[in-house]
């Protein structure tokens, strides 16, 4: 595999896609296009992280990220090692710093945290020498999850972001994923639809580089892909919503409403999905979801972080 061995990464830590340059993006971008190659192989492993040492902390239930994280450690070589809050000293009080402190002193390369408190990522990164990625926030950001969105969309729409339209729909209030994925695909010259109850709009929208939409069928229209949102029932306050049965009615992308997105037009959804929620069972399941190559983009992605980070030298030349 050819790798740019002289490119200098900048960065100790991944926390939010707003420390990457356009550069650093596809930089990480076509880097992970070359892991994904590896993904493909009869035997999937490759020696480049030998010896290194990865922490997988989540401190927050997660399917994807960290399954990805860990099989993309163990495809380069890397040796992982798992933290969860069950089964963890954190059941018993014990600090995030000290948490922090107790795994720097057994020396990782990279340690993989989620957590949801917004700034436990920078707040880890702060405090210890190996390199931090965010894994989620809080509400904050999940920068490896925009970047694997972005990889999605670049297999799709090539180089061309600029003029092309993405709705996000559903819960916005509370998700790191359309926070990160407004940064990232913003600053790339795509245009941002966002279409949600007025309870589950963000406070401070106002400064978000964003078009905001009440009414689906208005928000769907003439768009190039659509990216669906659980409802994050587990962080929502009590009366949000008058009823999910309601809230499917008017929020629940379908066929009929795909329709009126540009022809061809793609739906993504990071996951996990409450299919007949926020997305209908059918369109999870159609040719135009995006959502397992989103999967495989987030094993090549984190590759690719996890490259960049555990074989970064101080002053950051690879
Ligand atoms: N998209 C995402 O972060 O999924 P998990 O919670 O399963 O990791």
């Amino acid at each position: 595999m050819e790798h740019e061995h002289h490119y200098r990464w900048p960065h100790k830590d991944l926390l939010d896609v707003t420390q990457l340059s356009r550069q650093e993006i596809f930089h990480l971008l076509d880097l992970a296009a070359n892991f994904q190659e590896i993904n493909q192989r009869p035997v999937k492993k490759v020696p480049t992280l030998k010896g290194k040492s990865i922490v997988l902390f989540f401190a927050e239930a997660s399917t994807r990220t960290k399954t990805s994280f860990d099989v993309a450690g163990k495809r380069l070589s890397a040796d992982t090692f798992s933290l969860a809050k069950t089964g963890s000293s954190l059941a018993k009080g014990e600090s995030l710093k000290d948490t922090a402190l107790t795994l720097q002193a057994m020396n990782p390369d990279v340690i993989v945290i989620r957590h949801s408190s917004s700034g436990a990522a920078q707040f880890l990164a702060e405090r210890l020498r190996c390199g931090v990625v965010n894994g989620g926030d809080g509400w904050h950001a999940h920068p490896t999850q925009a970047l694997l969105d972005c990889y999605s969309l670049r297999q799709v729409w090539g180089e061309e972001f600029a003029g092309r339209t993405l709705l996000i729909l559903g819960d916005i209030a509370h998700s790191r994923v359309a926070r990160s994925n407004v940064h990232l695909l913003t600053s790339l010259g795509v245009k941002i639809r966002l279409c949600s109850p007025r309870t589950l709009l963000p406070a401070g929208l106002d400064s978000w580089p964003v078009e905001v939409c009440g009414d689906l069928k208005s928000a769907v229209r003439g768009v190039d892909a659509v990216m669906c949102l659980r409802l994050q029932l587990e962080r929502q306050q009590a009366g949000l919503l008058p009823s999910l049965a309601e809230y499917a009615t008017r929020f629940c992308l379908t066929p009929r409403l795909m329709e009126l997105a540009k022809p061809g037009a793609k739906i993504l959804h990071p996951g996990p999905m409450n299919r007949g929620l926020e997305i209908s069972s059918a369109l999870a399941d159609a040719p135009e979801s995006l959502v397992l190559d989103q999967v495989a983009a987030g094993v090549a992605t984190r590759m690719a972080v996890l490259y960049l980070l555990a074989t970064r030298k101080d002053g950051g030349t690879q």
